[in-house]
C-alpha cells in the first residue's frame, strides 16, 4: 500500500464544531525500533506488546473558523495550558496536513491527561500522538459521513481502513506511536515472514500466539524521572553513518524471525534470550554512536543483575527490557505473578526513585470515550 491511498477524496469541512474523545495506551518494543529514514520510515521491523494501564485520554474539539492560512489550537495537559508542547503538534500538523485537508478550517483544543505521572521516564509519545491522531481520524470520519455531496460508497470509512489510516498518521507523529491502537502484539515494519507487514503502518500480529504469552505482565520500574537526555529523534539519527548500523539492521529482522516461532511454540527461554539482547543493543547502538550517551544508570544494571541472580536461583521466566532510558520493565507470564511481585516488592523496589514503580500487562489498545 501506498501512501497516496491515505489522501481522501475531497470532502467538505460542513460540521461548525463538536469533539471526540479517545484514550490510546502506550506500548513496549521487543524488537526495537532505532534507526530511521526520511517520512519516519524505521530502518528495521519492530514488534511490541501493547499496554493496559498506561494511557493518555485526549479530547479534542473542534471550531470552524473564518481564516484558513494557519494551524489554529491549544494544548492543555492535566487542564493547564503547555505552549511548550506546541512545536511539536505544529510539525505533527505540517506532516499530515495532505492526509487531513479540513486541519486549517478548524480552531482546535486538545486536552490530554495520562494515567503515569509526565515527567516519569514513561515517554508519552506513543499514547499521546495515538490519541491525537485517533481523534483527528474521528473527525475526518465525521466530516466524510456528513457531506451530503459524496455518493453512499464514497461516504463511509470502514474499520480497518480508520485504524490503518490512524497508524498511518500517528507514525508521522512519533514513530512507535503507531503501534498503539490495537493489541495484543503490533507489527511495524515490512519483515519477509509476516504478510501485510508495512513501513507506513502498524499492523496487528498476524499468527497464534502461543498460551505462555496471554495477559503476560510488565511492571515499570521508575530508576529515573528526568527529562530524557537523548530525544529520540536525535538518538535515531545517530544510527546515519554508524558503524554498526546496518549489522543492527539485519539483526532485528532475525530476531523477528525467532519471536515467531516463539510466539508459536513459547519457548520462554528463547523469548528472553531475543528481549533482552534486543535491549541491551539498542543501549549499545547509544553507546556506540558519535556523540555516544548512557542512558542506563548505576541503578539500572542493579536491576538487571538482580533479575539474573533470581533467574539463576528461582528458574524463574522473568527478563528485563529497556526504552531509550533508564527505566526497566520487568516482563514476566501471568503464572509468576506472585513470586515475581514479591521479589520486585523486596529486592527491586530499593532502586526505583522515590520507590515508584508501575504494574501493567498487555492490552489491547485504543478506546472510544466518546462522542
Ligand atoms: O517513537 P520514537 O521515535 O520515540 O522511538 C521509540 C524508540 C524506542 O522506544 C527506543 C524503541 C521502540 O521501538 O519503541
Amino acid at each position: 500500500m501506498q501512501e497516496e491511498q491515505f489522501i481522501p477524496k475531497s470532502y467538505t469541512s460542513s460540521v461548525e464544531k463538536g469533539s471526540f474523545t479517545w484514550s490510546s495506551p502506550s506500548n513496549i518494543a521487543l524488537v526495537k525500533y532505532w534507526g530511521k529514514k526520511a517520512q519516519q520510515i524505521p530502518e528495521n521491523p519492530s514488534i511490541s506488546f501493547t499496554l493496559d494501564n498506561c494511557k493518555t485520554t485526549t479530547t479534542l474539539s473542534f471550531s470552524k473558523k473564518e481564516s484558513q492560512d494557519d494551524f489554529s489550537f491549544d494544548v492543555l495537559l492535566d487542564g493547564d495550558k503547555k505552549e511548550g508542547f506546541k512545536p511539536k503538534i505544529e510539525t505533527f500538523f505540517k506532516r499530515i496536513e495532505a492526509y487531513l485537508p479540513f486541519l486549517k478550517d478548524y480552531h482546535f483544543k486538545i486536552e490530554t491527561s495520562n494515567t503515569f505521572p509526565h515527567s516519569s521516564g514513561i515517554a508519552s509519545s506513543a499514547s499521546g500522538m495515538s490519541a491525537l491522531a485517533l481523534c483527528l481520524m474521528s473527525v475526518e470520519k465525521l466530516l466524510v459521513e456528513s457531506d451530503a455531496s459524496l455518493n453512499v460508497a464514497d461516504k463511509s470509512i470502514g474499520n480497518d481502513f480508520f485504524i490503518q489510516k490512524t497508524s498511518f498518521l500517528a507514525r508521522l507523529g512519533s514513530g512507535s506511536a503507531c503501534r498503539s491502537l490495537e493489541g495484543d502484539l503490533v507489527v511495524w515494519g515490512k519483515h519477509d515472514e509476516i504478510d501485510g507487514s508495512s513501513d507506513l503502518f502498524g499492523v496487528k500480529y498476524p499468527f497464534e500466539v502461543h498460551k505462555n504469552f496471554k495477559n503476560y505482565q510488565d511492571t515499570i520500574l521508575l530508576v529515573d524521572k528526568g527529562e530524557k537526555q537523548v530525544s529520540s529523534t536525535v538518538g535515531h539519527n545517530l544510527m546515519h553513518g554508524h558503524s554498526f548500523a546496518q549489522e543492527r539492521f539485519k539483526q532485528a529482522h532475525k530476531s523477528m524471525s525467532t519471536l515467531i516461532k516463539v510466539f508459536e511454540d513459547g519457548d520462554l527461554d528463547m523469548f528472553i534470550e531475543i528481549v533482552e539482547s534486543e535491549a541491551l543493543t539498542l543501549h549499545a547502538m547509544m553507546m556506540t554512536s558519535m556523540p555516544y550517551f548512557i542512558l542506563m544508570k548505576p541503578n539500572t544494571l542493579e536491576i538487571i543483575n538482580k533479575i539474573w541472580a533470581f533467574r539463576q536461583e528461582t528458574n524463574s521466566k522473568v527478563c528485563f527490557t529497556l526504552d531509550a532510558g533508564a527505566n526497566v520493565h520487568v516482563l514476566y507470564p501471568e503464572s509468576e505473578c506472585e513470586q515475581v511481585c514479591e521479589f520486585i516488592k523486596n529486592k527491586l523496589v530499593v532502586f526505583c526513585q522515590k520507590g515508584q514503580y508501575i504494574n501493567d500487562k498487555i492490552g489491547f489498545g485504543a478506546k472510544l470515550i466518546n462522542n
